[in-house]
Protein backbone atom coordinates (compact mmCIF):
# COMPACT_ATOMS: atom_id res chain seq x y z
CA UNK A 1 0.00 0.00 0.00
CA UNK A 2 1.36 3.19 -0.99
CA UNK A 3 -1.17 5.61 0.53
CA UNK A 4 0.39 7.66 3.10
CA UNK A 5 -0.81 10.64 5.97
CA UNK A 6 0.85 13.94 6.41
CA UNK A 7 -0.63 13.68 10.01
CA UNK A 8 1.02 11.75 12.79
CA UNK A 9 -2.63 12.42 14.99
CA UNK A 10 -6.12 12.40 13.66
CA UNK A 11 -7.37 15.56 15.72
CA UNK A 12 -9.97 16.89 12.64
CA UNK A 13 -10.97 15.98 9.25
CA UNK A 14 -8.97 19.62 8.35
CA UNK A 15 -6.30 17.14 9.27
CA UNK A 16 -6.36 15.02 5.85
CA UNK A 17 -6.41 16.90 2.21
CA UNK A 18 -9.07 14.91 -0.37
CA UNK A 19 -6.58 13.00 -1.44
CA UNK A 20 -5.48 11.35 1.96
CA UNK A 21 -9.34 10.69 2.08
CA UNK A 22 -9.40 8.34 -0.97
CA UNK A 23 -6.27 6.80 0.40
CA UNK A 24 -7.91 5.62 3.44
CA UNK A 25 -10.91 4.94 1.53
CA UNK A 26 -8.55 2.50 -0.91
CA UNK A 27 -6.76 1.58 2.72
CA UNK A 28 -9.83 0.41 3.67
CA UNK A 29 -11.05 -1.22 0.68
CA UNK A 30 -8.36 -3.43 1.22
CA UNK A 31 -8.36 -4.49 4.78
CA UNK A 32 -12.25 -4.94 4.38
CA UNK A 33 -11.49 -7.68 2.33
CA UNK A 34 -10.15 -9.85 5.15
CA UNK A 35 -13.86 -9.68 6.84
CA UNK A 36 -14.45 -12.55 4.58
CA UNK A 37 -11.71 -14.44 4.93
CA UNK A 38 -11.39 -17.39 7.79
CA UNK A 39 -8.11 -15.92 9.49
CA UNK A 40 -9.30 -12.02 9.89
CA UNK A 41 -5.78 -10.99 10.74
CA UNK A 42 -2.97 -9.26 9.74
CA UNK A 43 0.76 -8.71 11.34
CA UNK A 44 0.36 -4.93 10.26
CA UNK A 45 0.66 -3.69 14.29
CA UNK A 46 2.30 -6.48 15.63
CA UNK A 47 3.90 -5.31 18.79
CA UNK A 48 1.83 -1.98 19.14
CA UNK A 49 -0.18 -0.89 21.78
CA UNK A 50 -3.43 1.29 21.33
CA UNK A 51 -5.44 2.20 24.36
CA UNK A 52 -9.34 3.18 24.02
CA UNK A 53 -9.58 5.98 26.47
CA UNK A 54 -13.55 7.17 26.62
CA UNK A 55 -14.22 9.55 29.02
CA UNK A 56 -18.38 8.88 26.93
CA UNK A 57 -20.54 6.02 26.66
CA UNK A 58 -19.59 4.35 23.33
CA UNK A 59 -20.88 1.24 21.53
CA UNK A 60 -19.83 1.48 18.13
CA UNK A 61 -16.69 3.69 18.26
CA UNK A 62 -15.27 2.33 20.51
CA UNK A 63 -15.74 -1.53 19.52
CA UNK A 64 -14.67 -0.77 16.01
CA UNK A 65 -11.50 0.66 16.81
CA UNK A 66 -10.85 -2.30 19.29
CA UNK A 67 -12.36 -5.05 16.79
CA UNK A 68 -10.08 -2.70 14.34
CA UNK A 69 -6.86 -2.80 16.52
CA UNK A 70 -6.67 -6.35 17.15
CA UNK A 71 -7.20 -7.28 13.05
CA UNK A 72 -3.89 -5.71 12.58
CA UNK A 73 -2.39 -7.19 15.42
CA UNK A 74 -2.10 -4.59 17.82
CA UNK A 75 -2.69 -5.30 21.78
CA UNK A 76 -5.54 -3.32 22.38
CA UNK A 77 -6.50 -2.14 26.34
CA UNK A 78 -9.77 -0.74 27.08
CA UNK A 79 -10.02 2.11 29.87
CA UNK A 80 -13.27 3.06 31.30
CA UNK A 81 -12.76 5.85 32.85
CA UNK A 82 -15.87 5.06 35.95
CA UNK A 83 -13.24 1.88 36.55
CA UNK A 84 -10.15 4.05 36.40
CA UNK A 85 -8.37 6.76 38.93
CA UNK A 86 -10.15 9.31 37.36
CA UNK A 87 -12.81 8.85 40.16
CA UNK A 88 -10.57 9.06 42.49
CA UNK A 89 -9.33 12.72 41.00
CA UNK A 90 -6.70 12.03 38.32
CA UNK A 91 -5.98 14.83 36.10
CA UNK A 92 -6.30 14.19 32.38
CA UNK A 93 -3.17 14.83 31.63
CA UNK A 94 -2.08 12.68 34.45
CA UNK A 95 -4.03 9.68 32.93
CA UNK A 96 -2.85 10.52 29.31
CA UNK A 97 0.47 10.41 30.69
CA UNK A 98 0.50 7.26 32.79
CA UNK A 99 -0.99 5.89 29.76
CA UNK A 100 2.05 6.92 27.88
CA UNK A 101 4.29 6.11 30.28
CA UNK A 102 3.14 2.34 30.52
CA UNK A 103 4.28 1.46 26.66
CA UNK A 104 0.96 2.72 24.81
CA UNK A 105 1.85 3.47 20.96
CA UNK A 106 -1.49 5.49 20.17
CA UNK A 107 -4.43 6.33 22.55
CA UNK A 108 -8.11 6.48 21.07
CA UNK A 109 -9.81 9.47 23.00
CA UNK A 110 -13.36 10.05 23.19
CA UNK A 111 -14.46 13.25 25.79
CA UNK A 112 -17.25 15.78 26.28
CA UNK A 113 -15.04 18.70 25.86
CA UNK A 114 -14.40 20.43 22.80
CA UNK A 115 -10.33 20.48 21.83
CA UNK A 116 -9.15 17.85 24.64
CA UNK A 117 -7.50 15.58 21.85
CA UNK A 118 -5.85 18.59 20.41
CA UNK A 119 -4.55 19.48 23.85
CA UNK A 120 -3.29 15.89 24.79
CA UNK A 121 -1.70 15.49 21.28
CA UNK A 122 0.98 18.66 22.41
CA UNK A 123 1.71 16.67 25.61
CA UNK A 124 2.89 13.16 24.37
CA UNK A 125 4.47 11.43 22.21
CA UNK A 126 1.91 8.54 20.95
CA UNK A 127 -0.29 9.01 18.10
CA UNK A 128 -4.18 10.31 19.48
CA UNK A 129 -6.85 9.78 17.67
CA UNK A 130 -9.76 11.86 18.12
CA UNK A 131 -13.23 9.45 18.58
CA UNK A 132 -15.46 12.59 19.85
CA UNK A 133 -14.80 15.62 21.42
CA UNK A 134 -17.51 18.03 22.65
CA UNK A 135 -19.43 19.53 20.49
CA UNK A 136 -16.49 19.69 18.00
CA UNK A 137 -15.60 17.09 15.67
CA UNK A 138 -16.06 12.94 15.42
CA UNK A 139 -13.53 12.96 12.24
CA UNK A 140 -13.67 8.82 11.89
CA UNK A 141 -17.39 8.71 12.08
CA UNK A 142 -17.15 11.06 8.83
CA UNK A 143 -15.16 9.22 6.79
CA UNK A 144 -16.80 5.95 7.37
CA UNK A 145 -20.32 7.91 6.39
CA UNK A 146 -18.39 9.08 3.70
CA UNK A 147 -17.54 5.72 2.94
CA UNK A 148 -20.45 4.26 3.04
CA UNK A 149 -21.94 6.83 0.47
CA UNK A 150 -19.32 6.25 -2.26
CA UNK A 151 -19.70 2.61 -1.48
CA UNK A 152 -23.38 2.64 -1.93
CA UNK A 153 -23.26 5.39 -4.60
CA UNK A 154 -20.37 4.29 -6.68
CA UNK A 155 -18.79 8.51 -6.16
CA UNK A 156 -18.94 11.39 -3.83
CA UNK A 157 -19.06 14.23 -6.20
CA UNK A 158 -21.87 15.96 -7.81
CA UNK A 159 -24.02 14.09 -5.10
CA UNK A 160 -26.76 16.55 -3.05
CA UNK A 161 -26.81 15.30 1.31
CA UNK A 162 -29.67 16.87 3.25
CA UNK A 163 -28.31 16.55 7.06
CA UNK A 164 -30.86 16.63 9.65
CA UNK A 165 -31.99 17.24 12.89
CA UNK A 166 -29.91 18.88 15.59
CA UNK A 167 -26.61 20.34 13.56
CA UNK A 168 -26.05 22.50 16.62
CA UNK A 169 -25.00 19.98 19.16
CA UNK A 170 -23.45 17.30 16.46
CA UNK A 171 -20.19 16.82 16.06
CA UNK A 172 -20.57 14.50 13.58
CA UNK A 173 -22.85 16.84 11.33
CA UNK A 174 -19.51 19.57 12.02
CA UNK A 175 -16.88 16.54 10.92
CA UNK A 176 -19.01 15.58 7.72
CA UNK A 177 -19.56 19.02 6.50
CA UNK A 178 -16.16 20.02 6.81
CA UNK A 179 -14.69 16.49 4.87
CA UNK A 180 -18.55 16.41 2.46
CA UNK A 181 -17.56 19.83 1.10
CA UNK A 182 -14.05 18.96 0.41
CA UNK A 183 -15.39 16.28 -1.20
CA UNK A 184 -17.51 17.82 -3.47
CA UNK A 185 -20.39 17.24 -2.72
CA UNK A 186 -23.20 19.82 -1.78
CA UNK A 187 -24.79 19.95 1.66
CA UNK A 188 -27.95 21.22 3.06
CA UNK A 189 -28.71 21.19 6.60
CA UNK A 190 -32.61 20.59 7.65
CA UNK A 191 -33.58 21.35 11.44
CA UNK A 192 -35.87 23.66 13.45
CA UNK A 193 -34.26 27.33 13.49
CA UNK A 194 -32.98 26.40 17.33
CA UNK A 195 -30.86 23.72 16.06
CA UNK A 196 -28.98 25.18 13.51
CA UNK A 197 -26.12 27.37 14.53
CA UNK A 198 -27.10 31.10 13.68
CA UNK A 199 -22.78 31.48 12.40
CA UNK A 200 -22.51 29.27 9.81
CA UNK A 201 -18.62 30.63 9.29
CA UNK A 202 -17.21 29.59 5.69
CA UNK A 203 -20.02 26.06 5.49
CA UNK A 204 -20.81 26.36 1.69
CA UNK A 205 -24.26 24.88 3.14
CA UNK A 206 -28.16 25.77 2.40
CA UNK A 207 -30.16 25.81 5.13
CA UNK A 208 -33.92 24.70 5.19
CA UNK A 209 -36.42 24.10 7.77
CA UNK A 210 -38.88 22.52 6.14
CA UNK A 211 -37.98 18.59 5.89
CA UNK A 212 -39.92 17.57 2.80
CA UNK A 213 -38.49 21.10 0.69
CA UNK A 214 -34.68 19.80 2.43
CA UNK A 215 -34.56 16.75 1.14
CA UNK A 216 -35.96 17.22 -2.18
CA UNK A 217 -34.39 15.58 -5.03
CA UNK A 218 -31.68 14.32 -2.33
CA UNK A 219 -29.17 11.08 -2.91
CA UNK A 220 -28.42 10.86 0.72
CA UNK A 221 -30.61 11.65 4.02
CA UNK A 222 -28.77 11.65 7.10
CA UNK A 223 -30.60 12.05 10.01
CA UNK A 224 -29.16 12.73 13.34
CA UNK A 225 -29.49 11.68 16.78
CA UNK A 226 -31.29 13.93 19.62
CA UNK A 227 -28.54 14.29 22.28
CA UNK A 228 -30.72 14.35 24.63
CA UNK A 229 -28.22 13.63 27.76
CA UNK A 230 -26.92 17.41 26.43
CA UNK A 231 -30.61 18.69 26.94
CA UNK A 232 -31.41 19.01 23.54
CA UNK A 233 -34.86 18.71 24.49
CA UNK A 234 -35.33 21.86 26.15
CA UNK A 235 -34.69 23.49 22.32
CA UNK A 236 -37.63 21.68 20.78
CA UNK A 237 -40.97 21.91 22.18
CA UNK A 238 -41.77 18.42 22.89
CA UNK A 239 -40.43 14.90 21.55
CA UNK A 240 -43.79 14.40 19.44
CA UNK A 241 -44.14 17.45 17.52
CA UNK A 242 -39.85 16.94 16.43
CA UNK A 243 -40.79 13.65 15.51
CA UNK A 244 -43.54 14.96 13.22
CA UNK A 245 -42.10 17.92 11.62
CA UNK A 246 -38.07 16.17 11.18
CA UNK A 247 -38.77 12.39 11.71
CA UNK A 248 -37.43 10.32 8.59
CA UNK A 249 -40.58 8.36 7.56
CA UNK A 250 -41.33 6.50 4.25
CA UNK A 251 -43.68 9.13 2.97
CA UNK A 252 -40.96 12.27 3.89
CA UNK A 253 -38.66 10.32 1.82
CA UNK A 254 -40.95 10.15 -1.13
CA UNK A 255 -39.64 13.53 -1.81
CA UNK A 256 -36.17 12.53 -2.10
CA UNK A 257 -34.74 10.29 -5.32
CA UNK A 258 -36.29 6.94 -5.95
CA UNK A 259 -32.84 5.76 -4.55
CA UNK A 260 -32.09 7.34 -1.80
CA UNK A 261 -29.79 6.19 0.81
CA UNK A 262 -30.65 6.78 4.54
CA UNK A 263 -27.81 6.92 7.11
CA UNK A 264 -27.54 7.42 10.50
CA UNK A 265 -24.81 7.17 13.35
CA UNK A 266 -26.49 5.89 15.68
CA UNK A 267 -27.50 4.99 18.74
CA UNK A 268 -30.88 5.85 17.31
CA UNK A 269 -33.88 7.10 19.09
CA UNK A 270 -36.63 5.11 17.27
CA UNK A 271 -39.71 7.03 16.83
CA UNK A 272 -37.89 10.37 16.96
CA UNK A 273 -35.83 10.65 14.29
CA UNK A 274 -36.74 7.62 12.09
CA UNK A 275 -39.83 5.80 11.52
CA UNK A 276 -40.64 2.78 11.03
CA UNK A 277 -37.22 2.05 9.16
CA UNK A 278 -38.34 -1.33 7.89
CA UNK A 279 -40.58 -0.02 5.40
CA UNK A 280 -37.77 1.84 3.84
CA UNK A 281 -35.05 -1.08 4.69
CA UNK A 282 -33.87 -1.38 0.91
CA UNK A 283 -32.76 2.55 1.10
CA UNK A 284 -31.07 2.12 4.80
CA UNK A 285 -27.25 2.04 4.94
CA UNK A 286 -27.07 2.10 8.84
CA UNK A 287 -25.90 -1.29 9.47
CA UNK A 288 -23.03 -0.84 6.57
CA UNK A 289 -21.84 2.49 8.38
CA UNK A 290 -21.23 0.44 11.38
CA UNK A 291 -19.56 -2.76 9.24
CA UNK A 292 -17.53 -0.13 7.00
CA UNK A 293 -16.11 1.43 10.61
CA UNK A 294 -14.00 -1.35 10.73
CA UNK A 295 -11.99 -0.92 7.84
CA UNK A 296 -11.67 2.55 7.82
CA UNK A 297 -10.83 2.31 11.36
CA UNK A 298 -8.12 -0.06 10.38
CA UNK A 299 -7.07 2.28 7.56
CA UNK A 300 -6.46 4.90 10.05
CA UNK A 301 -4.80 3.38 12.21
CA UNK A 302 -2.50 1.23 9.87
CA UNK A 303 -1.68 4.76 8.03
CA UNK A 304 -1.03 6.80 11.71
CA UNK A 305 1.22 3.64 13.56
CA UNK A 306 2.51 1.32 11.21
CA UNK A 307 5.63 3.18 9.86
CA UNK A 308 6.63 4.13 13.70
CA UNK A 309 6.12 6.73 16.81
CA UNK A 310 5.37 10.16 16.20
CA UNK A 311 8.31 11.94 15.10
CA UNK A 312 10.61 8.90 14.02
N1 LIG B 1 -21.71 6.93 16.19
C1 LIG B 1 -21.17 6.82 17.42
O1 LIG B 1 -20.22 7.54 17.78
O2 LIG B 1 -21.72 5.83 18.19
P1 LIG B 1 -21.21 5.43 19.66
O3 LIG B 1 -21.54 6.59 20.57
O4 LIG B 1 -21.97 4.18 20.00
O5 LIG B 1 -19.73 5.21 19.58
Amino acid sequence: MNDSLRTSNLLTVNDLSPEEMEGIFRTADSFLDLSSRTVKKVPSLRGKTLVNLFYEPSTRTRTSFEIAAKRLSADVINISTSQSSVVKGESLLDTVLTIEALGADGVVIRHPSSGVPEWISKRVQCHVINAGDGLHEHPTQALLDLYTIQKRKGRLRGLTVAIVGDILHSRVARSNIMAMTRMGISVRLVGPPTLIPKYLGDWKVEVFHDLREGVRDCDVVMTLRLQLERATASFIPSLKEYAKLYGISPGVLTEARPDVLVLHPGPINRGIEIQDEESFRGHSGILDQVHFGVGIRMAVLYLLMAGGSKGE
